[in-house]
């Protein structure tokens, strides 16, 4: 049996591992398509055109995962719970948000430890963004 010599086996990102870049622009395109038609969602997007929000979002999650800084070196520090500040994210808010996410999740096909892992973490977020107190 050949032996992997030490150090060329590299640690591979969740971010590689489920696709790279094409794997979140779609996650995030998908959901992008729910908030367009979702009527308590809509109106809280202040621009007209979604496309920007929809890279803002595409870039933070790149740059979670693993991916490359772009996020972060055009938007500075995430600090995502103060930048939702101006928005009521209430109860319904977040339902509505994490079923637009569980749609665009399960067209990704991913497998079922990476499927559990993102939607974990989306979960996980979506309950910290809540503003309001019920
Ligand atoms: C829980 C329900 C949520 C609602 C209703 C909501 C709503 C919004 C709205 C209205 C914006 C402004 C659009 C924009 O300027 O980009 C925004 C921005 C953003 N949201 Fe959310 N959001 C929610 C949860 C989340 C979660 C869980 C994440 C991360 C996993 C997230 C990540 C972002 C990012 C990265 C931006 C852009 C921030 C910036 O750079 O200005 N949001 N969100």
């Amino acid at each position: 049996m050949n032996e992997i010599p030490r150090g060329t086996i590299e640690q591979q990102t969740f971010f590689e591992a489920v696709g790279g870049e094409a794997t979140f622009r779609r996650l995030v395109h998908h959901f992008y398509l729910g908030v367009e038609s979702d009527p308590l969602l809509r109106p809280m997007y202040p621009e007209g055109d979604l496309g920007p929000a929809e890279e803002r979002l595409a870039l933070f999650l790149m740059q979670y995962w693993g991916g490359p800084r772009t996020y972060s070196e055009n938007r500075g520090h995430p600090r995502l719970r103060m930048r939702h500040t101006p928005f009521q994210v209430d109860r319904a808010a977040h339902d509505a948000w994490l079923t637009h996410m569980r749609a665009a999740v399960d067209e990704l096909d991913l497998s079922p430890v990476h499927e559990r892992q993102l939607w974990d973490y989306l979960v996980y977020a979506a309950a910290s963004m809540v503003n309001t107190a019920e």
